[in-house]
């Protein structure tokens, strides 16, 4: 140490060694009470990268209001030792670090201002060793960072591969127009000196490189973000101080969100590394818990909001796109009024990531309705599985290839033996109808039995075979091929366990038998949906299949809304009733919102099918759905999904549970999993509460919750939300919730 600093001026009396990364740094105090930093590099060739800083920050220092790290002995320029190792001395600049100070407004403002003055200067400036150095926490560089998610859990991988990849998708391509200069790249907290409210000093020039102008601030607001319960509120004071002294383009402010998402993956990723090659300093990781917080709360933060936050901090208003108005007029003008709209207001949606959705306006919408992003919206892995394999093949099913075999395969692992031959269509209905065929053809007879209000595709048999839609509104009631069997509903039903509703069920049938009608298939849900989140009660399905067996009737259940892990006990809803069907149907999540079904039977029933007429579907089973397929398997097994459905939608039961007494509006409550409903009932007539669950609903939807009604008299709540929905969110359901129910039993 006394080594190192002979060549220089100091007579030391107090050498306290300080973090530091690239360099040993340390504290040196000399008789006079004045304070130096020393920094040693053991690298040689940093030489001519330091030298240029050093230069640099001269320069700056001369033009800036508050201190920089500069050199204290420029005239001995930096001390070069045998060995090629080298040092300098830079002043010591006193002040407390942000990390440690209160933020106020005025700071943060001030903190804008700073940063944008040393920008203004640094536009001026140019070095070609600054310039072409290459540094892996350059965050225009971010992507080559991203090889590390390898080391990191899938819970967060997922986060970082969807960053990631909307950094490619939405900042790259406008990388070559954006702004660019020398910046400091590294306006953290504990780079950061304040005093009195305002900014001091600036250290740590060692991540400088030339970037996108705009990748300064969006650093800097990712630090200050990690401590804020509202990260936009919090930090628009930064953005509207640096926009006073140096103005942003719309264009830069609207990659924001990206940027400062990307930063945060950037900074897990290198912890993540870092750890796993065991270089895990303190210093190193010291953001890494707080940038994990903020990654996590990320898609929960509309991008939306922030850029309009943003634009408005720098006095810029976004062009509005298309209105609500428009889009509304051009949609009545051109499609079917016979396509609905959810809500009394709908949602004009823009995006949505994992269990939350956005609006045009910037309102983040907590979903805990939609099934068919079963992984979560926009899932990183199914959205990479499309986009890479529509770029290399997509085909039918005439040619050989890889992934519709191994799909294939997969798929069926997750069924008994006995179900071992898959067909491919493109939805529910397709796979339904599909269903039906199959089934008739087995047996040479087309009677079907299907339970009240169940709905299975809108192909015209699929209308045929839906009760919900022949018996509801504009239906023509069953056509002569369909017995409808009552729904074994416990609540408020006409028996009140399995067995009786089995019993009916067979005393039905044997009717019809009598009569020489012989059906060829029931085919039912196991929850059903559209009859308002009911189970099938316990004990139906097993008395009825055996009864089925027995006289041939061939049984299809339809896992299109129960299936892929969402009940949580178990992959597929049928599996809790001890049975086994002769055909299952699979449709809306198993794409995670690209179109694919399928229609899942044993040997014997495919085998008959094959009687010359060739099965051929156009898009089922093409190479970009089979990999899009495959990827949402993956992800429910990495991320543990299923379990997770089990686990949330306990708590979600127990919630709903505890508030019920205070509810008397609470008729019933269903969970499996997170297939959820709740059943509102007039506590003083008995009868269904329609109104008050079209109120709960629309409220919901007021204060940012998406949910939906259903059953015949659309009186019961219902929620199928994204798998990875978790406590966090459950909670908030309920605060709206609660807060809705006692609001409106007090009217
Ligand atoms: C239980 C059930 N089966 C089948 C279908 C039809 O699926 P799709 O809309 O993909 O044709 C649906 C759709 O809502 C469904 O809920």
């Amino acid at each position: 140490m006394k080594k190192l600093l002979d060549p220089y001026p100091v007579d030391a009396v107090e050498t306290i060694k300080m973090e530091g990364y690239g360099s040993e740094n340390y504290k040196i105090t000399d008789q006079a009470g004045r304070s130096f930093v020393l920094k040693y590099y053991k690298d040689p060739s940093k030489y001519d990268l330091v030298g240029s800083e050093n230069r640099l920050v001269e320069i700056l220092s001369e033009n800036l209001p508050f201190s920089l790290s500069r050199p204290a002995f420029p005239d001995l320029g930096l001390v070069r030792y045998k060995d090629g190792s080298f040092s300098r001395v830079l002043h010591f600049i006193e002040g407390s670090f942000l990390a440690e100070v209160d933020h106020s407004e005025k700071l943060l403002v001030d903190l804008g201002q700073s940063m944008a003055k040393l920008n203004v200067e640094l536009l001026k400036y140019r070095d070609p060793v600054i310039e072409s150095y290459r540094h892996s926490w350059d965050l225009s560089r971010c992507l080559t960072n991203w090889a590390s998610v390898r080391f990191i859990e899938p819970s967060g991988r997922k986060l970082v591969d969807y960053f990631f990849d909307q950094y490619q998708h939405f900042v790259q391509p406008q990388i070559p127009e954006l702004r660019h200069s020398i910046i400091h790249n590294d306006w953290n907290d504990w780079n950061i000196l304040t005093r009195n409210e305002r900014v001091c000093g600036l250290l740590d020039f060692g991540d400088m490189c030339y970037a996108p102008l705009i990748n300064e601030l969006a650093i800097a607001l990712a630090y200050v973000m990690m401590s804020k319960e509202n990260p936009i509120s919090g930090t628009v004071p930064i953005v509207e101080g640096y926009c006073q002294i140096l103005p942003l383009t719309e264009i830069e402010i609207s990659i924001l969100y990206y940027l400062i998402a990307a930063r945060l993956c950037q900074s897990v990723c290198h912890s993540a590394e870092k750890k796993a090659k065991g270089d895990d300093t303190e210093y190193i990781l010291i953001s890494e818990k707080p940038a994990w917080e903020l990654l996590e709360k990320w898609p929960s933060i509309s991008p939306v909001d922030m850029t309009k936050a943003f634009l408005q901090a720098g006095g810029l208003k976004k062009r509005v796109a298309a209105s609500f108005d428009h889009v509304r007029n051009l949609r009545t003008k051109n499609l079917s009024s016979s396509l609905s709209l959810s809500y009394e207001v709908p949602v004009y949606m823009s995006g949505a990531s994992f269990q939350y959705m956005y609006d045009a306006y910037g309102n983040t919408y907590l979903d805990a309705y939609n099934n068919i992003p079963h992984v979560g919206h926009c899932h990183p892995r199914v959205s990479l599985a499309i986009s890479k394999q529509i770029r290399r093949l997509n085909t039918n099913t005439r040619y050989l290839y890889d992934s519709i075999a191994e799909y294939a395969e997969k798929l069926l692992s997750y069924f008994p033996e006995k179900l071992n031959k898959v067909f491919f269509v493109n939805s529910g209905s397709a796979a339904s109808d599909l269903a039906i065929r199959l089934a008739n053809t087995f047996t040479h007879r087309n009677h079907i039995l299907v339970l009240e209000h169940g709905y299975h595709g809108n192909t015209r048999l699929g209308i045929e075979i839906s009760s919900y839609k022949f018996d509801g509104k504009g239906g023509k009631g069953a056509s002569e091929n369909v017995t409808t069997l009552p729904l074994p509903k416990t609540y408020h039903g006409i028996f009140e366990s399995g067995a009786a509703y089995a019993n009916d069920a067979i005393r039905r049938i044997d009717l019809l038998l009598e009569d020489g009608t012989h059906p060829s298939a029931f085919i039912a849900e196991s929850i059903s949906g559209c009859g308002g989140q009911v189970p099938l009660a316990d004990g139906y399905l097993k008395s009825l299949k055996s009864y089925l067996d027995r006289k041939d009737i061939l049984c299809i259940m339809d896992e299109v809304q129960v299936g892929f892990g969402r009940v949580g006990h178990h992959f597929w809803g049928y599996e809790r009733h001890g049975i086994i069907p002769d055909i299952v149907i699979l449709g809306k999540p198993m794409g995670n919102g690209h179109p694919i079904g399928a229609v899942v039977t044993t040997s014997e029933i495919a085998d008959a099918f094959d009687n010359g007429m060739e099965f051929f579907s156009s898009f089922g089973g093409n190479p970009v759905s089979m990999e899009a397929a495959k990827a949402v398997l993956e992800v429910i097994e990495e991320e543990g999904l299923q379990e997770n459905a089990l686990e949330v939608g306990r708590y979600f039961e127990h919630k709903a549970r505890e508030y019920a007494d205070e509810a008397p509006y609470i008729g019933d409550i269903r969970c499996e999993g997170l297939f959820l409903g709740i059943e509102f009932t007039n506590p003083e007539t008995g009868k269904p509460a329609t109104e008050y669950a079209s109120f709960i609903k629309n409220q919901m939807k007021e204060n940012y919750v998406l949910t939906s009604t259903d059953g015949p008299y659309d009186n019961v709540l219902k929620m199928k939300p994204p798998l990875c929905f978790n406590r966090e969110n459950v909670d908030r359901y309920f605060e709206v919730f609660v807060q809705l129910i006692k609001g409106k039993d007090e009217i």
